[in-house]
């Protein structure tokens, strides 16, 4: 079925990714983004680049935190779903700037419901994270797991919107998907998380700031394994749901640096740095439930994944 879908966030990069897939399954994507300077905005300028003419595609340059926008784009639009991936999104920034995590990510969101609410949307897809995890010990995590227990601003955060999509599908019969991203990464990964970071300064021959040993792990999840799944989904959307998706299987940040550098052909130069207040020790997806209800099947490999991250990386980095 052709939709009508907003996506916020959509020049980022799950949301630019996820916006050319909905173009290509002929959907009819509308884009709010207020290309903030988080990162460069230079970046996600490209990231919506090939398709910021295709006809399907509108966008919006403006703040999800301004009401009247949001209000003009759901009066005169019949949206079929929303897809809310706009936050601020680094962990660590979040600790020395609490205020604006809980503008963006807590009232944006409810922002968002409210208008859902308003002009009678009935399905939304909710950006959650593995980080309301928090410092959990028992892995795999899985959505049963108490998450009460988050180690950052930007994760409580994180649990904060969940617990409003929760609240407005009971009220207000809004279907909801949550989904826990674990550590994303591929073309358009945001440059300051570690993969992006660490590519970058190893070609560049400059020093890699790791924190900890090297023995943190992740669950690090292919772009496109992600996107295929919302978009395979979008129909299935119903009453209350929260999904892990990840890759189900966890790389030790050493191991990841010894990939880049086999990918790359050069040695990283290790500044070797404390633990990150904040940070995680691991990151691991028990991915039983959306394999069963939304048939998820993560397919790459990090192998291919840093493989993949890496060609695109030197094909587009004198671009930004
Ligand atoms: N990338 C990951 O590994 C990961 C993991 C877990 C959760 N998430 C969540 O997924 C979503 C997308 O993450 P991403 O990595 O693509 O981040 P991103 O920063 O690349 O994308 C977010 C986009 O939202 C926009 N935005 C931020 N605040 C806005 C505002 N007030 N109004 C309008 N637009 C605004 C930004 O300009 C950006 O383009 C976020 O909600 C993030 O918390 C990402």
């Amino acid at each position: 079925m052709i939709m009508k879908i907003l996506v916020t966030g959509g020049a980022g990069f799950i949301g630019s990714n996820l916006c050319r897939k909905l173009l290509r399954n002929n959907h009819s994507v509308i884009c709010i983004d207020n290309f903030n300077d988080y990162y460069s905005p230079a970046i996600k300028e490209l990231n919506i680049k090939d398709f910021e003419q295709n006809s399907d595609f509108s966008l919006v340059r403006d703040d999800i935190l301004n009401t009247e926008i949001i209000d003009s784009i759901f009066s005169s639009n019949k949206i079929d779903i929303v897809i809310h991936l706009a936050a601020r999104a680094g962990v660590r920034p979040s600790i020395n700037n609490a205020l604006l995590y809980e503008q963006v990510n807590i009232k944006g969101t409810l922002s968002l419901l409210e208008a859902c609410r308003k002009y009678n949307i009935s399905k939304f897809v909710f950006a959650s994270s593995s980080s309301v995890y928090g410092g959990n010990k028992k892995v795999p995590f899985s959505e049963e797991d108490n998450v009460d227990n988050p180690v950052s601003p930007y994760a409580a955060t994180k649990k904060a919107g969940e617990l409003l999509c929760f609240t407005y599908s009971h009220l207000f019969n809004i279907s909801v998907f949550a989904y826990r991203f674990f550590t994303v990464y591929g073309p358009s990964q945001r440059p300051e998380m570690a993969i992006h970071y660490f590519t970058k300064n190893i070609i560049d021959g400059r020093p890699i700031d790791v924190f900890g040993d090297g023995s943190s792990s992740r669950d690090y999840t292919y772009i496109d394994d992600i996107i295929n799944t919302i978009a395979a989904n979008l129909s299935n959307i119903k009453g209350y749901e929260v999904f892990n998706l990840g890759n189900s299987r966890t790389v030790k940040l050493s191991e990841l640096i010894e990939l880049i550098e086999k990918q790359t052909g050069v040695k990283a130069v290790i500044n070797r740095m404390n633990f990150a207040a904040g940070d995680v020790f691991t990151t691991y997806a028990d991915i039983l439930k959306a394999k069963k209800m939304l048939k998820y099947s993560p397919e790459t490999p990090i192998e291919e994944g840093i493989k993949k991250f890496v060609k695109w990386y030197l094909n587009n980095r004198r671009s930004f």
